[in-house]
C-alpha cells in the first residue's frame, strides 16, 4: 500500500475542529475531535457519530453517561482547543474548572463560549479497538452565531504559535503511541 497516497485521501476527510463534552457523576469532562459526522439524511431524526480515542477521559465519561455534546469550533478558539486538546483530564483534574459551561438535558457540559452545539444521546457503539465510534440522536441544539465558518484542524494548528504547535505535536504523538499500543496488542492476541 502507498501510505503517502492513502494519507493524503484520509487527511481531507476529517471534520471541522470540534469540542466533544460529556459527564458522568459529577465528573465533567471534554475534548476536541475531527472525527465528528452528521449521521443522518433526515432533519427529523438527526443524529451525529464520533470517534473517541480510548487512552481519552472523555471516552470513559461518553461510555458511563451515554451521552456527548459536539461544539463546532471557530477560527479564534485556540485557546479552547489548546485547553481541551493537548492535554488530558486523566493528568489533570477539573479540566474543565476554568471554562464557562453549564450542564444539558442529557448533563453533558454546554459550553458557553461556543457558536452552538447539539447534544446527543447514544444509540449505537461500535469498538475499534483503539477507538469507539459513538452514534448519537441529537436530544437538544442551539445555534447562536450566524454564519460563522467552521475550521479544519491544519487551519488551526497551522496559525498557532511554534511553541503550541509543538505541545500539539507532543500530545499527538502520545496519543498515536497509545492507539498503536492498543492496536498492536490486540493483533498479537493479548489483552490490552
Ligand atoms: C485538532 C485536534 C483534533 C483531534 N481530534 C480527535 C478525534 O477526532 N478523536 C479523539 O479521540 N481525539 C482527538 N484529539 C485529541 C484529544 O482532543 C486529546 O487527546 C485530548 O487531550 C483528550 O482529552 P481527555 O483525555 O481529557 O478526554 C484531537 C486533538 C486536536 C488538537
Amino acid at each position: 500500500m502507498d501510505l503517502g497516497a492513502i494519507r493524503r485521501i484520509t487527511s481531507r476527510l476529517w471534520g471541522p475542529v470540534c469540542a466533544v463534552t460529556a459527564a458522568h457523576e459529577g465528573d465533567a469532562g471534554g475534548q476536541i475531535a475531527v472525527g465528528v459526522l452528521s449521521a443522518s439524511i433526515l432533519p427529523e431524526h438527526p443524529r451525529v457519530l464520533i470517534q473517541i480515542w480510548k487512552a481519552n477521559r472523555t471516552h470513559d465519561l461518553i461510555a458511563a453517561s451515554h451521552a456527548f455534546a459536539v461544539h463546532p469550533l471557530a477560527a479564534d478558539h485556540a485557546d479552547l482547543v489548546r485547553q481541551l486538546g493537548f492535554r488530558s483530564g486523566h493528568d489533570r483534574e477539573g479540566k474543565l474548572n476554568e471554562i464557562a459551561w453549564t450542564p444539558g438535558i442529557t448533563g453533558s457540559p454546554i459550553l458557553a463560549a461556543t457558536p452552538g452545539f447539539v447534544e446527543c444521546r447514544v444509540v449505537g457503539i461500535l469498538d475499534a479497538t483503539d477507538m469507539t465510534v459513538f452514534l448519537g440522536d441529537v436530544v437538544a441544539g442551539e445555534w447562536h452565531d450566524g454564519e460563522t465558518p467552521m475550521v479544519q484542524a491544519y487551519e488551526m494548528i497551522g496559525a498557532m504559535s511554534p511553541e503550541w504547535q509543538e505541545e500539539y505535536r507532543r500530545h499527538d504523538l502520545a496519543q498515536r503511541e497509545a492507539a498503536a499500543h492498543l492496536l498492536n496488542s490486540a493483533t498479537n492476541g493479548s489483552p490490552a
